[in-house]
């Protein structure tokens, strides 16, 4: 099919998520190769938001490739009642490498089916209904997963099933009193919690549902002691700490799963993107023994036909023993230090970039109009001149690709980006702040 009618046909044809259709000029890729990809004109773009924060090994990786090829030459797909190696070696893989407390792992498709079926788990395993969760967070797109979600995306969802209460993130950058310290922070946000908690009534609540560290809503970093409080309330009036590790697990940050850098063990995970690169879709939720061990005589209280989809287990295990072979996770620490100092660096030179938000390759650089006041570049929920798209647009220029929610821009490159790739993206965005600076200027 020549490229003008894959474009053309995908416009015509297909419904593309959570936008307006109207104007939009989707790029038609061809190839993929390590953290760079190219258009059906033959230019070649830097994967600087590993897609949708999924693609952590990068495109065409032949060990993956193979893995897949592979459980295809014996079969696809048998349903989740028979066994099927791959599957089974993926949870035993994830659980081997997990605190002691974890059990077993339940598979679903991707992040919004993991989040669900983890609600459903929760639920049935406590007894209880309410779920406490942030506003700030983005947890998947159907009715459960919406309701979890506290962004504007839940509107869409709405109105929700009776149960889900929403709390505010510590959120600094934009916190409404101006703490001392982190750990004041951290106090503050951990008292009104508890009061939230007490008022809510905790008999009533089976979790607390948190993405470690918020994600899509601007990679927003727990203050010191944070998530330490927040296991702690659990354990004081018997709730679950549930983390959604969707975005941020498989060594996005440096370690497996990011509740790992803060001293916690939560009580369920729910993965997906980086368990596969997206190789073939696959989520799950892994759950401690006593609520496994729960299930030995309760049915389990959700299925899915591709519960652990054999392809998708084999592109999880190879995945897996990528990031072992190629020690991923002490690179993405290593690598993790010069970005964040490259951007440090950058934030110092350009009066538009308020906060820089980074850990292991993930970070976000906030746009704000007043570096005093924080006043965002573009105000929350609207951005009429369409400012960010245009900062966005700009460094698809200079052929630096990635995404912008808010006033942010992710920078989130492919786990395995060397050094040299990285260094060679920093003055394409060193322009664009420049333009943003204008912007911000008036
Ligand atoms: C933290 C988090 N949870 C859940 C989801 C939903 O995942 P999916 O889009 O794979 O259904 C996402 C997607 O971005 C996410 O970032």
């Amino acid at each position: 099919m020549a490229t003008s009618d894959i474009k053309a046909e995908q416009l015509e044809y297909v419904l593309q998520p959570w936008v307006k259709q109207a104007g939009l000029d989707p790029l038609v890729v061809t190839k993929g190769e390590g953290v760079y990809f190219w258009d059906d004109k033959g230019e070649k773009y830097t994967d600087m938001s590993s897609l949708l924060i999924n693609n952590n090994i990068g495109f065409n990786n032949q060990e993956v490739n193979q893995a897949i090829a592979d459980q295809l030459s014996k079969f696809a797909f048998v349903s989740p009642v028979y066994a099927a190696e791959s599957r089974s070696k993926l949870a035993k893989a994830i659980i081997d490498k997990l605190p002691d407390e974890f059990g077993k792992v339940f598979f679903a498709n991707a992040g919004t089916e993991a989040n669900e079926s983890a609600l459903k788990i929760a639920r049935a395993y406590t007894g209880k209904q309410k779920v406490l969760s942030r506003y700030r967070s983005y947890h998947g797109a159907t009715q459960g997963s919406g309701g979890l979600t506290g962004e504007p995306r839940k509107h869409f969802s709405e109105p929700l099933s009776p149960g889900f209460v929403k709390f505010f993130d510590p959120y600094l950058y934009h916190a409404p009193l101006k703490f001392s310290s982190e750990e004041e922070a951290t106090n503050y946000y951990l008292k009104t919690l508890r009061d939230q908690i007490i008022y809510e009534g905790p008999e009533d609540i089976a979790a607390i549902w948190l993405e470690t560290i918020t994600g899509s809503n601007g990679v927003i970093i727990p203050p010191k002691g944070y998530l330490k409080g927040v296991r702690e309330l659990c354990d004081e009036f018997n709730i679950l700490m549930v983390c959604d590790e969707v975005m941020v697990g498989f060594y996005r940050t440096g370690k497996l799963f990011a509740f790992q850098n803060f001293d916690v063990v939560p009580d369920i995970i729910t993965f997906a993107k980086g368990v596969t690169s997206g190789y073939v879709p696959l989520g799950g939720v892994v759950v401690q023994s006593k609520i496994a061990d729960y299930y030995n005589d309760n049915p389990m209280p959700t299925g899915l036909t591709y519960s652990g989809h054999p392809l998708a287990c084999a592109a999880g295990v190879a995945s897996m023993k990528f990031y072992d072979d190629h020690k991923i996770g002490e690179h993405v620490q290593e690598v993790g230090k010069e970005l964040k100092a490259a951007l440090e660096d950058l934030k110092a030179k350009h009066p538009s970039v308020g906060d820089i938000r980074s850990i292991g390759l993930f970070a976000a650089v906030e746009f704000t109009r007043n570096p005093e006041t924080h006043e965002p570049l573009v105000p929350y929920g609207r951005d009429p001149e369409g400012i960010m798209p245009k900062l966005v647009a700009e460094l698809k220029k200079r052929h630096f690709m990635t995404y912008s929610h808010e006033s942010v821009i992710f920078v989130a490159p492919p786990l395995i980006i060397t050094s040299e790739e990285l260094a060679a993206e920093f003055p394409k965005l060193d322009e664009v702040m420049s333009i943003a600076d204008e912007i911000a200027a008036g």
